[in-house]
């Protein structure tokens, strides 16, 4: 799908903040990927690119074995911008030099502009807060270039040769803490690599459109709905570009959140008009679960379901040979996968189908960070509840009730877990929150209300931030919010008469607790 566009190629050499170069490259309107640090001059000249960015990375540019650029990239007439590592890789192979620096730089720096600031700086104001953090420092940029601005520990804090299309900045102009980093971006863009910003909600939707009908054809494709946000866009997309040639199939497994499958319906159904199968398979999972107590098996358990509820739906549509699937940007980076992958991950969001499917895969979305799928949901019209939604295990309640999964425990907790979601929403907080959840342990508690003593089950509430669920912190929610939660799931659902807050980070804890 990104054939149409300027690219800009972001070169890994370890860094954090790869993933994020590319994010602000394309919040800059410039379609950007990730290739990795040994990528050739050749592959590199294939992309054609409009520009390259050699991003930073934990390693010396003189340790043996530092990661270094294919040399004929600098000859390809590329502009080339260097980030911290990339930058004294610049000045390293081009004949300038890196020397270590007396004591690091780290976090925030005042750096002033020598000379005009040339093409990134010009115009600045000057000094300038920017985001340092490096060990080693360039001492002398490649021959040619000139040095355009400096701070106490980095006599080269930025340097440039316009004519040669190369650049190179000691700071982070990525992250937040650099105020005008977007604006250098933005330049280097802009005026190095002429390039045209043309990465748009309007333009993505377009041409995601234009290759999903060019893959499909006349085919018929089919979209396990889970619920959530992924499945959901991807769904959308391939409707607008194929309309009633795709079935949709959700299945109820009994252990969705409050709603969940009737919104989904209602979006789809109703709004779409696209063409929707709902197996309703409740008592089939629950069956499948009863005597489960151990996680793992539960999550066997209901992939198994799931793949027989979802083979009950394709037989209906024998003729589809196509499933589409949410599958994003970083899930293919973190795969390593450099070409389209025709295996299913098993965490995939569908609630992991097996392998032996013979589908060809659809992955619309495969290039799209998750902010981006969020929008093109908005755009295709999709309903805040689903392009909000937080992010949903694939084996639902299953692993949030502790011991075994009955009917009952389900309905308890689905209301405990409504009230929490919605207070806070009411509260304006759902979009900081990254889940936020209630978890039904498999141990009673005594209580008194009025004048009668009551033994029922205690319901522990869970609320995270996070960026990516590798790590995550507990949630500060307001006390009253919280005792706002704890009031009502008291006094309206049924058994639970107790409430506790979980607050415990991931390490040691993981978010959910099984
Ligand atoms: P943990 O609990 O490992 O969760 O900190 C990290 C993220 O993954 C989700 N999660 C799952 N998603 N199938 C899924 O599709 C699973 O079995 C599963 N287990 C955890 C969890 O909700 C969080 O977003």
């Amino acid at each position: 799908m990104t054939g149409a566009f300027d690219t800009v190629l972001v070169v890994d050499f370890g860094a954090q903040y790869s993933q994020l170069i590319a994010r602000r490259v394309r919040e800059c309107q410039v379609y950007s990927e990730i290739v990795p640090a040994t990528v050739t001059a050749a592959e590199i000249a294939s992309r054609r690119p409009a520009g390259v960015i050699l991003s930073g990375g934990p390693a010396s540019v003189h340790v043996e074995g530092a990661p270094g650029l294919d040399p004929a990239v600098y000859s390809l007439g590329v502009p080339i911008l260097g980030i911290c590592y990339g930058a004294q890789l610049i000045a390293e192979q081009l004949g300038g030099s890196v020397g270590p620096n007396r004591r690091g730089e780290y976090g925030r720096a005042e750096m002033t502009a020598t000379g005009d600031g040339g093409v990134l700086l010009a115009g600045l104001p000057s000094p300038l807060p920017v985001w340092m953090s490096h060990f080693d420092a360039i001492a002398e940029p490649p021959p040619g270039a000139i040095v355009t601005a400096a701070t106490a520990a980095s006599p080269v804090a930025a340097f440039e040769n316009p004519d040669r299309g190369l650049y190179g900045v000691q700071f982070h102009p990525e992250v937040e803490h650099t105020p005008q980093g977007r604006e250098m971006m933005e330049r280097f863009l802009r005026r190095a690599c002429g390039a045209e910003l043309s990465w748009s909600m309007h333009s993505i939707i377009e041409s995601a459109v234009a290759s999903v009908r060019d893959q499909i054809g006349d085919g018929r494709a089919i979209c396990g709905l889970s619920g959530g946000v992924d499945s959901a866009v991807a769904a959308a997309l391939v409707h607008t570009a194929v309309g009633d040639r795709l079935t949709c199939v959700l299945v109820d497994t009994g252990l969705l959140r409050h709603r969940e499958a009737d919104e989904v319906e209602e979006a789809f159904g109703r709004h779409f008009g696209a063409d929707l199968v709902r197996i309703d398979a409740a008592n089939e999972f629950f069956a499948a679960l009863e005597g489960v107590t151990e996680p793992e098996a539960k999550r066997k358990a209901v992939g198994e379901q799931f793949i027989r509820a979802f083979e009950r739906a394709r037989s209906r549509i024998p003729d589809a040979g196509f499933l589409v699937q949410g599958t994003l940007y970083p899930d293919v980076i973190e795969s390593g996968a450099t070409t389209h992958s025709s295996t299913i991950k098993s965490h995939h969001n569908v609630g992991g189908l097996p392998e032996n499917l013979d589908f060809e895969l659809v992955e619309p979305l495969r290039s799209l960070f998750k902010d981006e799928v969020r929008s093109v949901g908005a755009e295709l019209g999709l309903p805040p509840e689903i392009v909000n939604r937080q992010p949903f295990p694939g084996p639902g309640l299953a692993v949030r009730i502790i011991g075994e999964v009955t009917p009952e425990a389900a309905r308890t907790l689905r209301h405990a877990d409504a009230i929490v979601r919605e207070e806070l929403r009411r509260a304006g907080l759902e979009q900081e929150i990254w889940q936020s959840f209630a978890v039904l342990p498999d141990i009673r508690t005594v209580g008194v209300m009025g004048d009668e003593r009551t033994y029922g089950r205690p319901v522990v509430i869970r609320a995270v931030t996070s960026s990516d669920a590798m790590t995550a912190d507990w949630a500060r929610l307001p006390h009253e919010v919280l005792e706002a939660m704890s009031s009502r799931v008291i006094a309206e659902v049924d058994g639970v008469n107790r409430v506790a807050y979980d607050i415990t980070s991931k390490p040691p804890a993981t978010i959910e607790w099984e």
